[in-house]
């Protein structure tokens, strides 16, 4: 469910219109509402409640500090995957003692800085992750927590760009192998296993997947027991899909009914690491129209947001729904089919095709279910600059982020010396 509706023909959320946003802010820019982010938070806290657990916010969804730090206030835990992320949490308040760290190339400064912090969970990727892990750790003697990521080798609906629960993926250690790095790391003195991780992938509408995944995860765990290797936690990921345009994306409670039908009746705590879903449906991309450009072959919608903004339908041809910001009841214009477009230099960049509106020169669009993935992954190609983030809170519109400027382009670039 979106958190942007209609009231009297505006687009906005919590009583603050996108237009008023536009007008104060400038376009493109971010929007995003606390309420719809807490809301998520919380159903999906509700909905494993019973159980000990812990929610690992996935950073790399939203990175945004005042995003961390809604999450932080509600007590959540985090899924980093660099040391820049865990920069990120710790500036946002966020407990250093609730955050795991995921990632299959972890650098051994970033091993080290994470170590020294105090963090909950090395989620370990391979054999040699954790040997170098034992060496940073040995080296300060700590002892360093770790959990592995089986990769269980189940199939997933999704993009194969962000599957990464099959063998042939880079994510993880085969289900298969599993058993003998847990016999090797019981033998080290300076680690500690603490727990089992898996992620089978993102924008998973299939609850079957997680099934398969879980059960297997299941299965290993028993092995362990039999073995007397003893688990605190077991970490299940993160990847719940959301309804972009026409999915059946399940409830939170469905996806958390699968968890605990696997788990529930283990002692022990379920780690969660959930991103778009806390995200995604409660933000937007805001953005103007530049120009109407008509063609023998097709109508274009020029907009001031581009793939540097939101990559996600020109990467993985992902749907966003494109609204118009006034709905415009009594407008002039007919409904076209256009391809909304931005000005990158690029026929890749594009933000939805084939869309019929009705719209002029300078209306404002939203690209929906824009909140997660959408400003983590922009990027200054073509030279422009990033765009400014807002948060509706309680009826007003804060800047969490400003705009990039001219000078934020070129910082940090030197020329060569003089010859
Ligand atoms: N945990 C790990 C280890 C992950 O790699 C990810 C996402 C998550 C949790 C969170 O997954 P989520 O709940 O958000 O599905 N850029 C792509 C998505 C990449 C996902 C990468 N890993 C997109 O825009 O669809």
């Amino acid at each position: 469910m979106s958190a942007f509706v209609y009231s009297n023909g505006n687009l906005g959320a919590e009583g603050v219109t996108l237009a008023d946003v536009a007008r104060t802010f400038g376009t493109p820019c971010y929007v995003y509402s606390r309420a719809a982010i807490e809301r998520q938070w919380t159903a999906l806290h509700n909905a494993v409640g019973a159980h000990d657990h812990l929610i690992c916010y996935a950073v790399k969804a939203n990175s945004s500090l005042a995003i961390l730090n809604i999450l932080a206030r509600l007590g959540s835990g985090f899924d980093i995957v660099s040391a820049g992320e865990l920069q990120r949490v710790i500036k946002a308040g966020g407990d250093t003692r609730k955050v795991v760290f995921s990632g299959v190339g972890k650098r051994e400064d970033e091993l080290e800085y994470a170590l020294n912090q105090g963090i909950k969970s090395f989620n370990i990727e391979s054999r040699a992750e954790l040997l170098r892990l034992d060496k940073i750790a040995t080296r300060a003697k700590k002892r360093a927590p770790v959990s592995l990521r089986v990769n269980p080798d189940v199939d997933v609906a999704t993009h194969p760009y962000i599957a990464t629960g099959l063998k042939e993926n880079k994510f993880g250690i085969p289900h298969t192998e599993a058993f003998a790095i847990y016999e090797q790391a019981t033998g080290m003195d300076h680690i500690d296993i603490t727990g089992i991780d898996c992620h089978i992938g993102s924008q998973i509408i299939n609850l079957e997947s997680f099934s398969d995944a879980l059960g297997r995860l299941a299965e290993i765990i028993d092995t362990l027991e039999q073995k007397g290797v003893e688990l605190q936690h077991i970490d299940v990921g993160g990847g719940l899909g959301i309804r972009y345009h026409d999915e059946m994306a399940p409830s939170i409670e469905e996806y958390a009914g699968v968890i605990l039908e696997h788990l529930g009746s283990r002692k022990k705590q379920l780690v969660l690491e959930p991103g778009r879903c806390i995200t995604g449906n409660a933000g937007v991309l805001l953005t103007r129209v530049e120009y109407l450009k008509q063609t023998m072959h097709r109508n274009f919608v020029i907009v001031d947001a581009a793939m540097n903004d939101l990559l996600r339908p020109a990467l993985y041809d992902a749907w966003h729904d494109i609204l118009p910001v006034d709905k415009g009841e009594g407008r002039k214009e007919a409904a076209t089919t256009y391809e909304i477009v931005g000005p990158v230099c690029e026929s890749g960049d594009f933000l939805g095709r084939e869309r019929m509106l009705a719209i002029s020169e300078g209306d404002l669009l939203a690209v929906c279910s824009a909140g997660a993935y959408g400003f983590a992954m922009s990027s200054n190609y073509n030279s422009r600059p990033r765009v400014c983030e807002v948060m509706i809170d309680g009826g007003k519109a804060y800047e969490i982020r400003k705009r990039e400027t001219m000078d934020d382009l070129t910082r940090g670039e030197v020329l060569l010396p003089d010859d």
